[in-house]
């Protein structure tokens, strides 16, 4: 069956619909989707929050996984349904089934707290979004496997960025892709930061399908520009937050423990979800067991375990008591980083498992870089413009990486109120020593305030 009459047998005979707070509404028109959503592996998004560690900065942040994917899924649909309205000629309709199903799955590999988990444990959730569309074993596969038996391939070819259409391919991994305007608009939402919001509903209207890409009609400029500029400060502001970058840095000190106890012996069996991922023999049966609950149970029963240092992270990540930090220069400031550890660790702290650098970096847009496809504009005289040529916001944040480097260390050392309490004076007066407005500075600065 070729896939065009596999579409039209596969349509549902009423549309179905689910309830989203920021697309209103998600519509379902092919049986084929549902299915999807019904998967096992797919049901299990429910269980993994889409932001981490954010939701402990911003604590509306508790959407999941789930309704991000199927909000790109919308957002997809929508564009392609306009494709196929206004552009017939400028888009293949044959692409339709894969674009849809590659939108719906692009994160399914994802797992609880992924950023840290996959660090710490080695695993990588867009080798796990393949390996779940393409195992034999899994539902997701066998649903996609009614198109034809080389669908699953199709659907992956996409995730992998190697699908023979570049349009697939940029609708949902691009510099303004439906993943992005669906999760800039969705932890904007949640989070309560109204800096995400952009006019999607304008920049859905002036996309379109355009040789081998998609492009933006011109009159769209700035509704394009304001999503770059939203992208920018959703960044800024919410994803590379200090309080949650000091709960990520906690979770992975934990994890770390963990795992160091768990191979000398001392923590055996550590959680028996997790053991197979101690003991690095994990398979994809015991990755799709995981979520959020998971790994939240077993940092609780570790409040109780006979590590001490094990008790102290996992009650701090439990009871929101995340590490504090201060800014660096890179290349400039790791001497003083050093020294500052080596304070920490002079008290009862061990310092490789209560100081950690962790460092943020996003580069908002750019056109030079092979790897990122540039943001083009269509003139009326249906030549291309990139839009840093045509737009001096735009230019004034391409190629240009924006986030900080910071050193983690217990709050003691940064607040005076608890380091009275808890420890030695002198430890925390040598710490102050080199810090000056929350930033790491070499004393002989201090006197000109700090300026390096
Ligand atoms: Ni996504």
């Amino acid at each position: 069956m070729c896939i065009q009459s596999f579409e039209k047998s596969d349509r549902l005979p009423f549309e179905k619909v689910f309830k989203d707070p920021v697309h209103d509404y998600i519509h379902v028109h092919h049986r084929l989707i549902l299915d999807l959503i019904d998967t096992r592996e797919f049901q299990r998004l429910r269980r993994i929050k889409q932001l981490g560690t954010a939701q402990f900065t911003f604590h509306g942040a508790e959407h999941s996984r789930f309704s991000h994917s199927l909000g790109v899924y919308e957002l997809t649909r929508r564009i392609v349904d306009m494709f196929e309205r206004n552009y017939p000629n400028d888009w293949d309709s044959s692409m339709r089934l894969v674009t849809l199903c590659a939108a719906l799955l692009h994160d399914v590999g994802h797992g609880p707290f992924s950023h840290t988990f996959e660090k710490i444990f080695e695993t990588d959730h867009e080798a796990i979004t393949t390996d779940i569309i393409l195992s034999e074993n899994t539902e997701v596969n066998a649903v996609l496997k009614r198109v034809s038996l080389d669908f699953p391939n199709q659907v992956a070819s996409v995730i992998t960025k190697q699908h023979s259409n570049p349009q697939v391919i940029q609708l949902i991994s691009s510099q303004i892709d439906a993943d992005r305007m669906d999760y800039l608009q969705r932890d904007a939402f949640f989070t309560g930061a109204t800096y995400g919001a952009f006019d999607l509903s304008r920049i859905l209207r002036v996309i379109r399908p355009y040789k081998d890409g998609i492009a933006f009609q011109y009159q769209g400029l700035h509704a394009v520009e304001d999503y770059i500029v939203s992208r920018f400060q959703m960044y800024m502001q919410v994803y590379f937050h200090p309080a949650s970058r000091g709960m990520e840095v906690t979770l992975d000190r934990l994890l770390y423990r963990a795992k160091e106890l768990f191979k000398a012996g001392i923590l055996y069996p550590a959680f028996p979800l997790l053991d197979p991922f101690f003991k690095e023999t994990a398979t994809l049966e015991d990755y799709l067991k995981l979520d959020d609950g998971v790994l939240q149970t077993a940092i609780i029963l570790w409040t109780e375990s006979e590590d001490a240092y094990l008790t102290e992270l996992s009650k701090m990540f439990l009871n929101r008591k995340p590490l504090k930090s201060v800014t660096f220069e890179k290349g400039k400031d790791e001497e003083i980083v050093e020294i500052l550890r080596d304070i920490v660790g002079n008290l009862h702290y061990d310092k490789n498992l209560f100081t950690l650098t962790n460092s943020s970096s996003d580069l908002p847009y750019d056109y030079k870089l092979k790897s990122k496809t540039p943001i083009h504009l269509i003139q009326s005289d249906g030549t291309l413009v990139e839009i840093s040529t045509v737009s001096s916001i735009v230019k004034s944040l391409s190629g240009i990486l924006h986030g900080d480097h910071r050193l983690f260390v217990p709050k003691e050392f940064l607040e005076r109120d608890t380091a009275n309490i808890n420890m030695f004076q002198e430890e925390y007066d040598a710490f102050q020593h080199y810090i000056i407005n929350g930033a790491i500075t070499h004393p002989e600065n201090h006197k000109n305030g700090g300026k390096k």
